[in-house]
């Protein structure tokens, strides 16, 4: 089969790799898509330290089963999406329904290990393979992992209908957090975002979108009141010093963006301002699941998050061309039966 092989930072090829075979408790799906995630493109640059030369990345993907191990009872054909997260079982992370914690988990596409979705054919345990309906257009389902990532953030904001919602950041996460946030019933959502394209694709999100340097007055302005809760989906100092200066005393703060592995923090928007500054990490397999039943429902919902498709013969230069910023590009995804 063809795969994408990360040879060094900046260099992809594809290149023949051996066919995957499925084990017991096992299946073998052949891909359809698969996302280029922003986490793809910092381990393509060596940026974030999570990519390894060597190894075939992709976590955000779909295809359908092509065989099945000893004890597996799928139908040959279904489409599915991937659950990625593989969690020990055991410990109180994974106890407490939270495997994207566990400290032994490993990732679909990021441990270098494992089987991956930039290549034709994925081999993963059962458990991890999500169906999707049949009347989804398949490639909506390499959507679902980045819109599990925004609907776990809006979870982790314990957002509500009654909220003002902020994001900061309108790339596929904050899309996403915007998406999830309407999910759980919130209508009033602003979005700050720098770059026209993406600020008019959340428009049609159905939120307020506005440029960072208008904040904080455009987005209290946008949501007839100051946001109740922030989700900074870009990580960096400066959009969590946005986040802070936009929501008053007491709010909900969600850091789900990893744009820096360390920044600077104002102590006291946090003690003296008793705001509460959220992780967020991943999703549940349950938020997974109930995120692929909705994406089932919601095609024309997500359509527009995808902005571009590209072969896999042309998937190096697409990654090139977003690492370097020349590509204006929101989500682009690989087709693999495209060139194949
Ligand atoms: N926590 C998780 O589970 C998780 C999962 C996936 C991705 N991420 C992280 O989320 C972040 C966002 O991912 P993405 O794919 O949307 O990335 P992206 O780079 O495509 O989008 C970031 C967006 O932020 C905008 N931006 C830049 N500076 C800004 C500012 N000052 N104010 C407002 N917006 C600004 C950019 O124009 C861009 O549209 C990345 O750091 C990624 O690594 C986290
Ligand atoms: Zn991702
Ligand atoms: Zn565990």
């Amino acid at each position: 089969m063809r795969a994408l092989v990360l040879d060094d930072f900046w260099a992809l090829s594809v290149q023949d790799r051996p066919d995957p075979v499925a084990g017991p408790g096992e299946v073998v799906l052949r891909i359809a898509a698969t996302g280029i995630c922003g986490s793809d493109l910092h381990g393509f640059t060596g940026e974030n330290g999570r990519r390894r030369p060597g190894q075939v990345m992709g976590h955000e993907t779909v295809g359908r089963v092509e065989s099945v191990g000893p004890g597996v009872d799928l139908p040959l054909g279904t489409p599915a999406t991937v659950y990625p997260v593989l969690a020990c079982g055991a410990c109180p992370a994974c106890a407490a329904d939270r495997p994207q914690v566990c400290p032994h988990r490993t990732v679909i596409g990021v441990d270098p290990a494992r089987s991956a979705a930039f290549a034709d054919r994925l081999v993963l345990p059962a458990a991890n393979v999500v169906p999707l309906p049949a009347s989804l257009p398949i490639d909506l389902g390499a959507l679902v992992e980045p819109l599990a990532v925004g609907y776990h953030a809006a979870r982790r904001g314990d957002v509500t209908p009654d909220d003002r919602v902020l994001v900061v950041g309108g790339g596929p996460i904050g899309q996403a957090v915007v998406l999830g946030a309407r999910r759980l019933g919130a209508t009033r959502i602003a979005v700050s975002e720098p770059d026209p394209d993406r600020r008019a694709l959340c428009t049609a999100l159905g939120a307020y979108a506005v440029a960072p340097d208008e904040l904080p007055a455009a987005a209290a302005d946008a949501l007839g009141g100051p946001p109740t809760v922030a989700v900074d989906a870009v990580g960096v100092a400066g959009t969590l010093a946005d986040a802070f200066a936009a929501t008053p005393p007491g709010s909900r703060v969600v850091l789900v963006g990893m744009g820096a592995p360390r920044v600077e923090l104002s102590a006291y928007a946090l003690s003296t301002d008793e705001r509460a500054l959220i992780g967020s990490f991943c999703y549940t397999a349950a938020e997974f699941a109930e995120t692929a039943a909705w994406v089932g429902t919601a095609a024309d919902v997500v359509a527009p998050l995808v902005t571009e498709r590209v072969p896999l013969s042309a998937a190096p230069d697409a990654f090139t061309a977003l690492a370097r910023g020349e590509s204006t590009a929101s989500k682009i995804l690989v087709r693999f039966e495209e060139d194949a």
